[in-house]
This record gives C-alpha cells, sequence and structure tokens, in this order.
C-alpha cells in the first residue's frame, strides 16, 4: 500500500533513502517524502506524484543529514497532497513518522489531541502518531521508546510505522502490527523498509518484525521488544537470500516485461526444486496439510484479484486430477459472510505477496476455527508463510511490476504439482500416470518461451485493437479463469474496459455488447475434451455479429484462423495446463495495449502492489 524506508548510519541518508524507495514505489506512488536530522533539527521534503518529482526537488535544493526515514504513499484517508505526504510531524517539529496501514480510530484520538490544543496540518490518519508521541513525552515517557509504546498503545488498526526523534539523533524506531515491515543489517548501518528489494546490495542480513513489536535501531544494530510490555525479544536475523539482480529490470523497458519474459526459467526452477524422479513429486513444507491431503473430501482456497484467478485453475486441476471437491473463493467476500467450514478440513490461500489484507483475515478466521492452512506464496518472510501451516512456494523471485504475471504462472505451476501429489497421495492416480501428466508440465516452459519469441506479433495485434472504449474476453472450464485474467490485466494496465465471461454464458447477456466495433479475445486453444468445439460455436456466434475476434488458438487450428480477424497461436498443450501458456500471450497482449496507450505500465494509476488495507 505505501512503502517505508529508514537509515541510520554514517552516511548522508538521502540516497539511500531515495534508492530503497524507489524499489518500493510499487506498493503506492501518489506522493512521496523524506525526513532527516541536519544542524539540530529535522529537515523535511515532500512533493506530490510520483518519486521523480521528489527527485528532481532533491537535485533543485539538496538536502543531507542522517539518520532519515522516507515514504512514498498510496492515499486511503487524505487526497494525495503535499500537506496529507508523509513524514508527519508533531507540534514541534521534533518528531517525524511514516506509516503504512489505517488507523482506524484516528477520528476519536484526532478530537482528543485538539481538544488538548494540537492542530493538525493533513487530513490522515497517520499524523495522530506524532502528536500522541509527543503527548507520552509530556505525560512523563521514561524514554522515547516508551512513549511510542505507550502512544502505539492507543492505536487500533493496522500500521507498519518508523519513528525518527530530533532529540535522539543517533536512533530510529519501527514497529509493526498488522502491516509489513523488515530491519536490514549491514556494518555499522541499519536500514527499516517495508520489503526485502528496498535493501537489497545494502544489508547481508535482515530480521522480520513480528507483530506487537517495536524496535530501536543505531549505528551497531537493533534492539527488538514487544510493544505490550517492552520485554526484550531475541531473535537471530537471516541472512538475505535475493540477488540485487533479481530486483533490477535487467535492460527490459519496464520490469513488467521483464517478469513476463522470466516466466520460463521460472516455471523451469519449479519444475527442478519439487519433481524429484520423472514420476514424483515432492512438496517438502507442507506441514499438515500433507497428511491431510489424503483424506479431505474438500478444500475451500481463499485469494484477491490475480491470486484468485489462480484459485479457480486450482479448483479445476485438483477436481481434474483427484476426488477431492473444491470451493475457490474471493477472500474479500469470504471474511464478510458466514462461512461454513464444518465439513471443510484444509484451507489454502494463495497470495503473491502474502500480505493482502482481505486473504490473511481469510486465514486467521480459518485459523480460529481450527483449519489448518496451506498457502502457496512468493515471499517466505511475509505474514502469510509465517502465518500458515505449510507452504508451497512459488519460487518466482521479487515481482515489482504491480500487475502480476510471473507470479501467476507459477501459481498454477505449483497447483498443478500440487493437484498432481494430491491425486497420488490418495491413490487415485497411478506412478505411470503421474509420469505421463509430469512429462506433459515438463514441456511447459518450452510452450511458454515459444509464446515470447512471437511476442512482435502480439504487439502487432494489440496496436490494432487498443483504441476502442472496451473488450470482451472469452473463455471455458480451465480457460475460463484465464479470460478473467486476461481481462483483468488489459484493464489494469491499459485501461481499457475489458470484460472476461464464460464462453457459454455469452449468449444470456454480454452478446448484446457484440458489434463490428467490438474486440473480442477468443480463448480458444484445441483441447482433449469437447471444449474445444463448444467454443468454436461461440466464436462463431461473435462472427455472425461482426465482432472483431482475436482468437487463441494451438498452432496448426486452420478453422480458427478462418474465422478470426486475428489469431496468436500457441503450442499445443494438455487442456489442464493450457492456461499457463495462454496467460502469458494474454499478459503480452495487455502489455502492448499499454504501451500503445503511451501508460506508466509498471504503475498504474490508482493501485498498489500489496493491498494491506481492506
Ligand atoms: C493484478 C494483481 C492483483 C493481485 C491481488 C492479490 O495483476 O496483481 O489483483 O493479484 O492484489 O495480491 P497477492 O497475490 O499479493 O495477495
Amino acid at each position: 500500500m505505501c512503502g517505508i524506508v529508514g537509515y541510520v548510519g554514517k552516511r548522508n541518508a538521502v540516497p539511500v533513502l531515495m534508492d530503497g524507495l524507489r524499489r518500493l514505489e510499487y506498493r503506492g506512488y501518489d506522493s512521496a517524502g523524506v525526513a532527516l536530522v541536519r544542524d539540530g533539527q529535522i529537515a523535511l521534503r515532500k512533493t506530490v506524484g510520483k518519486l521523480d518529482g521528489l527527485q528532481e526537488s532533491l537535485l533543485a535544493a539538496p538536502l543531507s543529514g542522517t539518520p532519515g526515514i522516507g515514504h512514498t504513499r498510496w492515499a486511503t484517508h487524505g487526497a494525495p497532497s503535499e500537506a496529507n505526504a508523509h513524514p508527519h510531524l508533531d507540534r514541534s517539529g521534533r518528531i517525524a513518522v511514516v506509516h503504512n496501514g489505517i488507523i482506524e480510530n484516528y477520528q476519536a484520538l484526532r478530537a482528543e489531541l485538539e481538544a488538548k490544543g494540537c492542530t493538525f496540518r493533513s487530513e490522515t490518519d497517520t499524523e495522530v502518531v506524532p502528536h500522541l508521541i509527543a503527548a507520552a513525552l509530556e505525560a512523563g515517557a521514561a524514554d522515547f521508546g516508551e512513549a511510542a509504546r505507550r502512544a502505539l498503545g492507543r492505536l487500533r488498526g493496522s500500521y507498519a510505522l518508523a519513528v525518527l526523534f530530533l532529540d535522539e539523533p543517533d536512533a530510529l524506531y519501527a514497529a509493526r502490527l498488522g502491516s509489513p515491515l523488515i530491519l536490514g543489517h549491514a556494518d555499522g548501518e541499519q536500514f527499516i523498509a517495508s520489503d526485502v528489494p528496498a535493501i537489497l546490495g545494502r544489508a547481508a542480513e535482515v530480521t522480520y518484525l513480528e507483530d506487537g513489536e517495536l524496535a530501536r535501531l543505531t549505528r551497531t544494530g537493533a534492539a527488538v521488544c514487544t510493544l505490550e510490555t517492552g520485554a526484550p525479544v531475541s531473535r537471530a536475523p537471516s541472512r538475505v537470500d535475493l540477488e540485487a539482480e533479481a530486483a533490477s529490470k535487467a535492460g527490459f523497458d519496464k520490469y513488467m516485461l521483464k517478469e513476463i519474459h522470466e516466466q520460463p526459467r521460472v516455471l523451469r526452477g519449479l519444475l527442478q526444486k519439487y519433481v524429484v524422479e520423472p514420476e514424483t513429486v515432492a512438496l517438502p513444507d507442507l506441514g499438515p496439510a500433507e497428511p491431510l491431503l489424503k483424506s479431505v473430501d474438500r478444500i475451500t482456497v481463499v485469494s484477491c484479484g490475480t491470486a484468485f484467478h489462480a484459485g479457480m485453475v486450482g479448483k479445476l486441476l485438483i477436481e481434474h486430477f483427484s476426488s477431492v471437491s473444491v470451493e475457490a473463493e474471493l477472500a474479500s467476500e469470504f471474511r464478510y459472510r458466514a462461512p461454513k467450514l464444518a465439513g471443510v478440513p484444509l484451507v489454502m490461500a494463495i497470495s503473491q505477496s502474502g500480505e493482502t489484507a482481505d486473504t490473511l483475515a481469510s486465514v486467521r478466521l480459518a485459523k480460529a476455527e481450527g483449519r489448518p492452512i496451506l498457502s502457496i506464496c512468493n515471499v517466505a518472510g511475509s505474514t502469510l508463510v509465517r502465518e500458515s501451516d505449510g507452504v508451497l512456494f512459488t519460487a518466482a523471485g521479487p515481482e515489482i511490476g504491480v500487475a502480476s504475471t510471473k507470479a501467476y504462472t507459477a501459481q498454477l505451476m505449483c497447483l498443478a504439482l500440487l493437484a498432481i501429489h494430491t491425486a497420488r497421495l490418495r491413490g487415485e492416480m497411478s506412478k505411470e500416470q503421474a509420469g505421463v501428466f509430469l512429462e506433459e508440465l515438463q514441456a511447459i516452459p518450452n510452450a511458454v518461451h515459444y509464446v515470447l519469441a512471437r511476442q512482435e506479433q502480439v504487439r502487432r495485434v494489440a496496436m490494432k485493437h487498443h483504441s476502442g472504449p472496451s473488450a470482451l474476453y472469452l473463455g471455458r472450464y480451465f480457460n475460463y479463469p484465464t479470460a478473467l485474467e486476461g481481462a483483468l490485466k488489459n484493464k489494469e494496465i491499459s485501461y481499457q474496459h475489458a470484460e472476461g465471461y464464460a464462453a457459454g454464458e455469452m449468449k444470456h447477456g454480454p452478446i448484446a455488447l457484440v458489434d463490428e466495433y467490438l474486440p473480442v479475445v477468443c480463448v480458444c486453444t484445441k483441447t482433449e475434451s469437447e471444449v474445444y468445439e463448444k467454443t468454436l460455436s461461440n466464436v462463431k456466434e461473435v462472427q455472425a455479429r461482426n465482432g472483431r475476434i482475436i482468437a487463441l488458438a494451438t498452432d496448426g487450428d486452420s478453422a480458427l484462423a478462418d474465422i478470426a480477424e486475428d489469431v496468436l497461436f500457441v503450442p499445443p498443450t494438455l487442456e489442464a495446463f493450457s492456461p499457463i501458456v495462454n496467460a502469458v500471450a494474454l499478459q503480452l497482449l495487455a502489455y502492448y495495449a499499454a504501451q500503445a496507450r503511451g501508460l506508466d505500465i509498471d504503475k498504474p494509476r490508482n493501485l498498489a502492489k500489496s493491498v494491506t488495507v481492506e
């Protein structure tokens, strides 16, 4: 949602903070700011808009000092403006705070503080924090740490915070409740960040702050205590295992394009990691979920956005290969209805970031009912992973582009492996059958490679169709979620309205939209089931109404070549695994549509990479 950084060390904090913010900009980018200690004062610089604005302001009027904190914002309370940008100060200008999360009781706290004479400069929920800390100091808190603990004890909601005190200029404070925060450790320098990529190449070790903890960082190290009692917490830091290169663009124009191109490598890596013999899958971190997979009748999957589409494919895969019944649920709906988990012994959560608020809330709801959680996640130290009983890591590396690409196909690959593994555990698939399916799966990275090799053709098709106001995406069975995902990718980065629909449902309504202007993307790859023929009939229904058909077809399919205005060919695959390959073609289609429209592909408007608030 928002990105936080902090630095304490010998160096000027500004370049370190700016570099960290640059790598966190995917989390939010409607305004940004830094605060640091300089000449016995807290110096503040804030700008509206993307980080480039702050960079320009710092070039025009340089700042230097240390320690410092910084923030890139995705507005929740108060419009994007300089006043609402973080850091926020207390009345005296001696305490600066940056925040990610939502303080639910800020209005009551603000009224209380105003009644005591505080003047607020912003409309944000965050500004209550520096005022509350100042009030705790005035009320006699023994030290800055205690003042912070007393103040934070008054907050309801979620936060990751970094706090700078002018009167303790050799330290920084960091606290977490419900929003991610990490501490980076290097020789003579300490860092605070919302996410590991912000400190890659700077800190060799990292501590994942837990909910309800406060850290005090000085040049020589970090001391962690509980927010509730101040009792020291001891936790050994972990080694940072991500290569700095993984967070760079590696020569591509955009992170999204780089991440689209990483997919064959990521998929191959997953096969190498989890297929231990030609017929055997081993998923070492499933924990208590592994024995459950042998006996369960039902599984509920919770996830959001693109990860929800992965959940839909996961349902189809598991039901296709085994006798387990699976429901795929939108976490944002699941958490607010009265889900009946009585007959559901296992809940699965899918998330790239492992920090999505609705997914975490659903997981906590299921845990409260005693259900073990199996998560499919991309971030090893994330809250979801830490709260799960078993994990299947997607190992896709950092995904920086806001639109999810490689994490999605990695989720699909993991789900395919899980489905095969489940069927084997239950005795519902023979070793030989598993060998056949795994061989098909082994061919997927190359098929994706082949789609990428034809990106120029996809670009030409996107150039033709990007300018209309709307597009329809159709697919069936395994590729109904592909249609939904293709439409989501298109609308989120190209801002062309797009609707994904089950092809068989088109005649129940959306067919009224079809005219000679409407691009209709039909996912109609050859399948071993009757679905292909059925979808082909739907494509013909679009043709009969003069719709502009863009077909996703299997190599050599001349039937579609005759009907469609444009055809994007993909290699033949097993129907169950085709969503992996087809998704890549539709990612490219959306990418080039957004490029043709001249948009900021890696940072589409109004979006944030990790949705850590409801
Ligand atoms: C779309 C996209 C989002 C995320 C969703 C869940 O391209 O990236 O829809 O899929 O916000 O995020 P995670 O997977 O981090 O839980």
